[in-house]
């Protein structure tokens, strides 16, 4: 979006750039394009590009061309930012790295929210150690619940009577629960809400990116071939519907050794880089193998889990 344009006599242009969000990582390109297209008019001379961010309202309007129809907050709900984290293949580590941003976002003071969108397979109740059916209902909404970090969580597993129960649901009904999620639930003031997508482009992710406003993607692949060409498949996804990859994050890229220290790539090279640049990201993060981040996991202790990599994202 263009602001303040300023055409002076002597050939200089001046205006500001607006981006969707602070680190959109189309940022040099569109200076590049924008510079670009200005210089070769006749009596340009000089172009000068400041930046600065949309306001909600730009966004929801830009957005709304985009994404029509989405349905609509919870009157009682403000979420800055909806933040997905997505990858193509099961097993990369996802939901972990969900967990452990949100916490660290928790721990920086920021009012964060996690919606579980994988609704057959849910793991972010079990992570927090949140129990089954500990959810209750109010005139206004559901109320999420809450973790001992003050994070506050949507799943399917917090609605069912216990954490083993299946949930066998056909794909409309699974995209109308990721909309309750989002319309029904009491999120009230967010800073940011982290959406824990099921792997691939399936249905639920298609529904998330297309009912929620989603800002930005992080991408989550291990160093494994197959796992990046997957993640490409989900780029071409977002491409699509034009939303924005914040971060790449290869988990599992290595385990350091405990006695010697010295790096193992146990799922083989790292090809972190090449595929951020792939997908347009502005930032890539790698991850080690770490057993604790399981053994947290599985004690439903994520909120301990340190990853001071993620910090840029
Ligand atoms: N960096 C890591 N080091 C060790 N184990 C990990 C790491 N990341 C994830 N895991 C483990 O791998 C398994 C799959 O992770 P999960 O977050 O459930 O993946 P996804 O949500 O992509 O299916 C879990 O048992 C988790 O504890
Ligand atoms: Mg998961």
């Amino acid at each position: 979006m263009v602001r303040d344009l300023k055409i002076g006599k002597d050939g200089k242009v001046e205006f500001t750039l607006a981006l969707t969000i602070p680190g959109c990582p189309l940022k040099n390109q569109l200076e590049q394009d924008a510079r670009l297209a200005l210089m070769s008019l006749p009596g340009v001379k000089d172009v000068k590009i400041n930046f600065s961010v949309m306001s909600d309202e730009e966004r929801a309007r830009l957005f709304g061309q985009s994404q029509p129809n989405l349905p609509k907050l919870n009157q009682f709900n403000k979420v800055k930012r909806v933040i997905a984290v997505m990858s193509g293949k099961g097993g990369v580590g996802k939901s972990s790295i969900t967990a452990a941003l949100a916490s660290a976002l928790a721990r920086d003071c920021h009012k964060v929210g996690i919606l579980d969108a994988d609704i057959t397979g849910p793991s972010i109740p079990k992570l927090f150690g949140l129990p089954a059916g500990g959810v209750r209902g109010s005139e206004q909404g559901i109320l999420p619940a809450v973790t001992s970090e003050g994070i506050k969580a949507m799943s399917t597993n917090l609605l069912v009577p216990n954490e083993n129960a299946a949930v066998i649901w056909r794909g409309p009904m699974i995209a109308g629960t990721i909309k309750q999620f989002w319309t029904d639930v009491l999120w009230g003031d967010l800073d940011v809400l982290l959406v824990d997508l099921p792997p691939g482009t399936s249905d639920a992710a298609l529904t998330v990116m297309q009912s929620l406003p989603v800002n930005g993607v992080v991408l989550v692949s291990t160093p494994q071939e197959l796992a990046g060409m997957v993640v490409r498949k989900a780029d071409s996804m977002l491409k699509q519907l034009k939303i924005p990859v914040l971060a790449v994050v290869e988990n599992m890229s290595y385990f350091r050794c405990p006695d010697c220290g010295k790096p193992h790539n146990i799922f083989g090279p790292s090809h972190v880089e090449e595929l951020a640049e792939a997908v347009g990201a502005v930032q890539y993060v790698k991850l080690p193998l770490e057993p604790r981040v399981a053994q947290l996991g599985d004690a439903g202790k994520v909120g301990e889990v340190e990853m001071p990599e993620l910090a840029p994202i």
